[in-house]
C-alpha cells in the first residue's frame, strides 16, 4: 500500500459530531485514514497538545466585487484568500454580483476571470440577483444552478439591488423547483429611506447616525417578511448577517412553525456595538455595516442563539473598504453623510480566532458547535459537505491546527488583508490557528505563507436540499 503523503499525529480532532484523539492519514489531498499509530507519512506533523478542526468555510465574504458607487474593494482573490488562510479558513464563497440589466451568465464569467489563478485556497460562488427578469429566472438561473452555482442572495434594501416581495417570491419559486438556497438581506428599505431623509434634513449625518437610520424594527419587520415569503413559496431561506434579539425572535418563531429558515450571524454582532460608530471625527465610518451593530443586550442574545442552534452559520461578511482612501470609506470625503459611506467591515482573517477565543475559550460554546458554525454547516448549506467541513475518510484534507493556549493581541499590522484597519485592534485573544492545511498542502505555518498563489480550485456546489419534483411554484 502506498505511504501516506502526510500524517497529522496526536492531535485532538474536533468535528461537528465528536472530539477525539487520533492520527490523520492523507493521500492525494484527501483524508484516507483516521486511527491510532498510523504508519509513517512522507511528511509528519506532530499536533500533540493542539486542537485540529476542519478548515473553515467562510460562506459570506465579498472579494473584488464591482461596486456601483465607484468604490473599490481592497481585497481581490489573492489578498482575500491569503488572509482567509492565515485565519484558518480553507474555503471561501464570495458573490458574483448582478447589476440591473446584466446577464447572470456574463457576471459569472467575469467573476471567474477575477478569480482565475489568484486563490491560495478553494472557492465557490454565490450569485447576487438584482434583476430577476423572465430570461434570468427562466433560463440563466436554472442552468447556472445545474452548473454548480446553487445559492443566491437577494436584497430587500439598497436602491441598486433591492427586489420587491413579488420578485423575491419569483426567485424562491425557482429555488424550490431546483433545490437551491436563497440568502436574504433583510432590512425594510422604505423605513431606512424615510429615517435617512429625516436625519439628513436635521443635519444628523455623522457615521453614528447610520445605526439610527436602521434600528432593530427595520430588520425585525423584514426578517418576518422574508420568513413569510419562504413559508408561502415553500422554499428555504437563509437570513444573513442577523444583528440581534428582535430578528432572532422572528427566526426562532418561524423555525418553530416548521418554516425552513436558516440563519447566519457575524463577528461584528458579537464584538461591536453602535458606540463603535460614534468615534471622534469620521472614524466611526470604519464600523458602518448593515444591519449595524447594536448593544450589549443584543450581543448577549446573539451568543445565546449561537449556543442554542438558532444560528447555523458564522460568517465574516468581509466587505473590504479601506478607511483612509478616496475609493474606500472616504469616497465622498470625511464630511459626507453616513448614507454615502460604503457598507461593510473586514473580518476574513479574524472570524475563526475571535469565535475560538471568545466562544470556545470562554466556555460560551463547545468545540463541536464551533466546528458546526464555522465549517460543517456552511459546507452543508451550500452543497459542499462532506468534501469540505469535515475530518472524515474521503473528505478533502482541509484542516487547521490550533494552539489553544497561545495569547495574541490583534493588530491590523499582523493581518494579511489589504484593508488599513481592523475593528478589533488591540483585542486580546487566547488560541490561534498555527497551521492551515488545504487538500493536504500546508498553506500557512507559523505566520508564513507556504503554498503557491493560484493553487486554489473552483468548487461546483451541489444543491443543498433535494430538488422538489412536484413543484407547482
Ligand atoms: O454592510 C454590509 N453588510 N456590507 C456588505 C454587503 C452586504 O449587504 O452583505
Ligand atoms: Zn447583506
Ligand atoms: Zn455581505
Amino acid at each position: 500500500m502506498a505511504r501516506y503523503e502526510l500524517v497529522l499525529r496526536n492531535g485532538t480532532l474536533a468535528t461537528a459530531g465528536e472530539v477525539v484523539k487520533a492520527d490523520v492519514g492523507v493521500r492525494e489531498g484527501r483524508i484516507v485514514a483516521l486511527g491510532e499509530d498510523l504508519v509513517p507519512g512522507e511528511v509528519e506533523i506532530d499536533a500533540a497538545g493542539k486542537v485540529v478542526t476542519p478548515g473553515g468555510v467562510d460562506s459570506h465574504c465579498h472579494l473584488d466585487q464591482p461596486m456601483s458607487d465607484g468604490s473599490v474593494m481592497a481585497d481581490d482573490f489573492r489578498s482575500g484568500t491569503v488572509s482567509a488562510a492565515f485565519g484558518g479558513t480553507t474555503t471561501v464563497i464570495p458573490f458574483a454580483c448582478q447589476m440591473k440589466g446584466q446577464s447572470l451568465r456574463a457576471v459569472v464569467e467575469d467573476y471567474h476571470r477575477r478569480a482565475n489563478g489568484k486563490a491560495v485556497i478553494d472557492y465557490a460562488f454565490h450569485l447576487i440577483l438584482s434583476d430577476p427578469t423572465d430570461q434570468v429566472l427562466g433560463q440563466e438561473l436554472p442552468a447556472l444552478i445545474k452548473d454548480g452555482y446553487t445559492s443566491f442572495k437577494v436584497y430587500m434594501t439598497y436602491d441598486d439591488m433591492k427586489l420587491d416581495d413579488r420578485e423575491v417570491l419569483d426567485v424562491l419559486g425557482v429555488a424550490r423547483r431546483e433545490g437551491a438556497m436563497t440568502m436574504v438581506h433583510a432590512e425594510n428599505t422604505d423605513c431606512i429611506a424615510w429615517l435617512t431623509e429625516k436625519l439628513e434634513a436635521a443635519g444628523n449625518t455623522a457615521p453614528r447616525y447610520h445605526a439610527v437610520s436602521r434600528p432593530s424594527p427595520v430588520e425585525r419587520e423584514a426578517t418576518h417578511r422574508a420568513a413569510t415569503l419562504a413559508e408561502i413559496a415553500d422554499s428555504p431561506v437563509l437570513i444573513v448577517h442577523v444583528s440581534g434579539a428582535e430578528a432572532i425572535d422572528q427566526i426562532r418563531a418561524a423555525q418553530a412553525r416548521g418554516v425552513r429558515v436558516y440563519a447566519e450571524t457575524c463577528p461584528q454582532y458579537l464584538f461591536l456595538t453602535a458606540d463603535d460608530l460614534d468615534l471622534e471625527g469620521f472614524e466611526g465610518a470604519k464600523c458602518i455595516c448593515s444591519p449595524p451593530p447594536r448593544d450589549a443586550a443584543n450581543q448577549k442574545a446573539v451568543w445565546t442563539a449561537l449556543k442554542t442552534g438558532v444560528f447555523h452559520v458564522f460568517s465574516s461578511d468581509h466587505a473590504p473598504f479601506r478607511y483612509a482612501d478616496p475609493r474606500g470609506k472616504q469616497i465622498r470625503g470625511t464630511d459626507a453623510s453616513f448614507a454615502w459611506v460604503p457598507n461593510g467591515i473586514p473580518g476574513l482573517e479574524t472570524r475563526m480566532p475571535l469565535l475560538f477565543s471568545e466562544g470556545v475559550g470562554k466556555g460560551r460554546i463547545d468545540l463541536r458547535t464551533f466546528v458546526r458554525l464555522t465549517a460543517a454547516n456552511p459546507a452543508w448549506m451550500y452543497g459542499l459537505y462532506p468534501t469540505k467541513g469535515a475530518i472524515a475518510v474521503g473528505s478533502d484534507a482541509d484542516m487547521v491546527i490550533w494552539d489553544p493556549h497561545r495569547k495574541v493581541t490583534l493588530t491590523n499590522a499582523m493581518l494579511h488583508h489589504n484593508v488599513d484597519y481592523t475593528p478589533y485592534e488591540g483585542m486580546e485573544l487566547t488560541g490561534w490557528p498555527e497551521t492551515t492545511i488545504s487538500r493536504g498542502v500546508v498553506v500557512c505555518d507559523g505566520g508564513e505563507l507556504k503554498a503557491e498563489i493560484g493553487r486554489g480550485e473552483f468548487l461546483r456546489c451541489a444543491t443543498p436540499e433535494p430538488a422538489t419534483l412536484t413543484s407547482t411554484a
